[in-house]
């Protein structure tokens, strides 16, 4: 009898409630802890990377459509949400870029939790769809010249 199938599917489940947790744990941490400086060590440290995804499509499931929606229309309620959907201001890649890795306002940043690579694939991945057809692609690299020297990101520990 094979059941490998079968626990494979288990498996997967699992993660995704795993992830799901995550991210929520995630929000709430950043949202109320905001910024933290009281610890030297981790000064312009990016901290442990959270999240296995690299492409751009599961990490905006993962992270992003909880608040922007799996449509990217966004959403008003508790809060209000900004749509993503034909976003005339992911016009200059910067912009996004700047958003991921901070955060502004009610939305946390995700520099200590994504490396170059994922912002850059999330990035690439709103920019180029809900009706958004901007196809200059940004890179690693890109993404690593916006972290500013001594930022200190959100972290859950
Ligand atoms: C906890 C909810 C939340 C999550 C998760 C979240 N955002 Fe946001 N996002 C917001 C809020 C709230 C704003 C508006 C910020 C402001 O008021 O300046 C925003 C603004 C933005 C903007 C600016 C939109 C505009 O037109 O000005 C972009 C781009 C963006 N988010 C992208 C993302 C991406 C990509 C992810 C996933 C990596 C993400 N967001 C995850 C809540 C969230």
């Amino acid at each position: 009898m094979n059941s490998s199938s079968t626990s494979s599917h288990g498996l997967a489940g699992t993660r995704r409630l795993l992830q799901r947790l995550a991210i929520g744990l995630l929000a709430i941490t950043a949202v109320s802890i905001p910024v933290r400086t009281g610890h030297a060590d981790s000064a312009g440290v990016v901290g442990a990377n959270n999240f296995a995804a690299k492409d751009g499509k599961t990490l905006y499931a993962t992270i992003c459509q909880g608040c922007h929606m799996p449509n990217g229309k966004g959403a008003v309620g508790a809060g209000a949400y900004p749509a993503l959907a034909g976003d005339k201001n992911l016009e200059s890649a910067g912009y996004p870029i700047y958003l991921v890795l901070n955060g502004q306002k009610a939305m946390p940043g995700f520099g200590g939790f994504l490396d170059d690579d994922q912002v850059a694939a999330v990035v690439n991945y709103v920019r180029s769809n809900f009706g958004n057809s901007y196809t200059d692609k940004v890179s690693g690299d890109d993404v690593k010249s916006n972290r500013q020297p001594n930022a200190i990101y959100s972290t859950l520990d």
